[in-house]
């Protein structure tokens, strides 16, 4: 008897992204990276309704396909340290599900097209979701793990 576990969903993308990156090289990455490109995510003409009040807020969640990566590892080192680290610990490409999360900043919509800032993904990477960004967790409760101490020493080092 199959569980919840073993079943397969399957999604249809809501849309597109129209980055400036072609290539993974040239998107920033690592201690301290800023994510500032700008681009647009275009949703499917027939959802656009799905659009409705978007403008009032400053931030969305996008959640993404890694369409260009393929297979998994569960433990590995990602670019931003020398320690190996949990797949579910890391915000990697190579996942059992690869999907991926972004914050942008809302800087105007045109229809079905949302101009946004704050692109970390390929230009032509399939839409799964948009949702608004609300964040409750103040700063001061927030942990960064494994990454702070990357970024310690990063910064040490330069
Ligand atoms: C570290 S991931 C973080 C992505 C997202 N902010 C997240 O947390 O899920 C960003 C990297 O994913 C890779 N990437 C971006 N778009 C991709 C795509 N469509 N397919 C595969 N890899 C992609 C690039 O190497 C980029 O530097």
């Amino acid at each position: 008897m199959p569980t919840r576990r073993d079943v397969t969903y399957t999604m249809r993308p809501i849309g597109v992204v129209h980055s400036p990156f072609t290539d993974r090289a040239e998107i920033p990455m690592g201690p301290g990276a800023k994510h500032e490109a700008e681009g647009t995510l275009e949703v499917r003409p027939d959802l656009e309704a799905g659009l409705k009040d978007i403008e009032g807020f400053s931030h969305l969640y996008v959640l993404w396909v890694f369409h260009k990566a393929e297979g998994y590892e569960l433990v590995a080192i990602p670019p931003t340290d020398d320690r190996p680290h949990g797949v579910f610990a890391t915000r990697g490409p190579y996942r059992p599900n690869p999907i991926g999360l972004t914050v942008v900043r809302l800087l105007r919509r045109d229809g079905n097209q949302l101009r946004v800032r704050g692109l970390d993904m390929l230009n032509g990477t399939p839409i799964l979701d948009i949702k608004p960004y609300l964040s409750s967790i103040p700063e001061s409760e927030l942990k960064r793990g494994w990454l702070a101490e990357a970024e310690a020493k990063s910064k040490r080092k330069s």
